[in-house]
């Protein structure tokens, strides 16, 4: 479980692999990206872009704007280098190494999008204030998690999108919206919110 919270070293890359390669990642971080129906101008954030999936995807739906992405471990940033090369060699892509703190001062975006990672964050309140300050007015957040520890089940996705949409309420997010998507094993949920 720490390898897809921080990967890091050999095992860090296994993890990496995983995520990129498992269809239920695929189809869950496509499903979030489709619910943020995001449009060809739009700047897009993605915080925790693992090995860079849904940055690729993303940037097939941005064509004209630019994706932006944070993510802590030096390793996935490798892999997700990798992964969108000529996207970021003509600019349109951008990975930093870091979390939503290090973008303080970055050019407001219409998008922002998180897939497994609101659980690893200890206070994720104040994660999300600061995702509201990187927001445009009416700027849309998606946070999307499939519970993955051992013996998951739907409830766990039910507790999980009920503390995202309360964290959402807390950071001053409104219209809050839950999606679920039917998985294998278990279910994903998507909490969707705009800023005021
Ligand atoms: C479980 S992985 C999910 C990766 C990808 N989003 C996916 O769905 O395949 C969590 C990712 O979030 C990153 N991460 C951990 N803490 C973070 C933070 N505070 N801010 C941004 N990313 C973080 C990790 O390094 C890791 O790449």
């Amino acid at each position: 479980m720490a390898q897809f919270a921080l990967p890091t070293g050999l095992l860090g890359r296994v993890a990496g692999l995983v995520m990129a390669r498992r269809p239920s990642n695929q189809r869950r971080n496509a499903w979030t990206l489709q619910l943020l129906a995001i449009q060809p101008h739009e700047r897009v954030l993605e915080l925790g872009f693992g090995p860079g999936w849904a940055i690729a995807r993303a940037a097939m739906l941005a064509t004209r704007g630019k994706i932006v992405g944070v993510d802590p471990s030096e390793v996935m940033r490798t892999q997700a280098l990798r992964r969108n090369r000529t996207a970021v060699h003509r600019g349109q892509v951008e990975l930093r190494k870091g979390t939503v703190g290090d973008l303080a001062g970055a050019a407001p975006f219409h998008k922002a999008y998180a897939v497994n990672l609101f659980m690893f964050w200890p206070e994720p309140v104040s994660v999300l204030r600061e995702v509201a300050a990187l927001l445009v007015p009416g700027g849309v957040v998606a946070l999307t998690v499939q519970p993955r520890q051992v013996n998951a089940t739907d409830a766990d996705t039910g507790v999980a999108a009920q503390r995202m949409a309360a964290a959402l309420g807390a950071a001053g997010f409104r219209d809050i919206r839950t999606e679920v998507l039917a998985l294998r094993p278990v279910g994903a949920a998507c909490c969707l919110g705009t800023r005021p």
